[in-house]
């Protein structure tokens, strides 16, 4: 049996989605708006909801969570138990520099509430505590602005752009790095 984590904040659980997530999961998708912007994941929605589509992404999950290719946590409102959105860490470097990369979507009929920043604040904790990370990354396209205006509420430090770093909707982009290590939390 997987041993996971789950952390509380105000408003919301932080934690990877189970077994018991099915018709949750399955709302969330169903009850999104048409696509907001370039980044809303409404663009990639799940081609199907069937419970064992549902599954084969638990599975995928949970071997992604082992060796460290993507480890993603659900979203989900305390008072709703609405599955609101994810945040997760992805491309780790252990070895001397313990980094990782941090993602992060609210399905869009969520926006504007403040969740992103409850949600991805302790996520930052998650990665420093239980991940036992020195440093997380984020690589935001210059034109997102939603996400620009979260990493600096979240006070990250905006370190430079990276050129031609990722093929996103089929071309190479470039995106504003910003990062915090365990030195900028004291
Ligand atoms: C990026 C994303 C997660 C940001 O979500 P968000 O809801 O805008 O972010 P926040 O949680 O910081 O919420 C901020 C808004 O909530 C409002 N708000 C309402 N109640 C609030 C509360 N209790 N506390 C804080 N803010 C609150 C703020 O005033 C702010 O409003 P504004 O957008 O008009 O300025 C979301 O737009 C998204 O999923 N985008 C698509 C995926 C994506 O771009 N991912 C990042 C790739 S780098």
């Amino acid at each position: 049996m997987e041993k996971t984590y789950s952390i509380k904040t105000k408003r919301l659980i932080i934690r990877p989605l189970n077994e018991t997530d099915y018709e949750m999961w399955k709302d969330a998708y169903i009850s999104m708006l048409p696509p907001q912007n370039k980044w809303d994941q409404a663009n990639s929605k799940p081609t199907s909801l069937k419970k064992s589509d549902f599954k084969k992404i638990l599975t995928a999950n949970k071997k992604n969570r082992k060796n460290e290719s993507n480890v993603d946590y659900a979203i989900i409102d305390r008072k709703s138990k609405k599955y609101i959105g994810r945040v997760g860490f992805m491309s780790f470097i252990r070895s001397i520099t313990q980094s990782a990369f941090l993602g992060y979507s609210l399905f869009n009929n969520h926006w504007g509430k403040g969740y992103a920043e409850e949600a991805v604040g302790a996520a930052i904790e998650i990665a420093f505590t239980k991940h036992k990370l020195h440093r997380v990354q984020a690589g935001i396209e210059a034109d997102n602005k939603r996400s620009l205006r979260l990493a600096k509420k979240l006070k990250m430090r905006r370190e430079g752009v990276a050129k031609n770093v990722v093929k996103l909707r089929g071309e190479w982009r470039d995106l504003v790095q910003f990062a915090l290590t365990c030195e900028d939390r004291r």
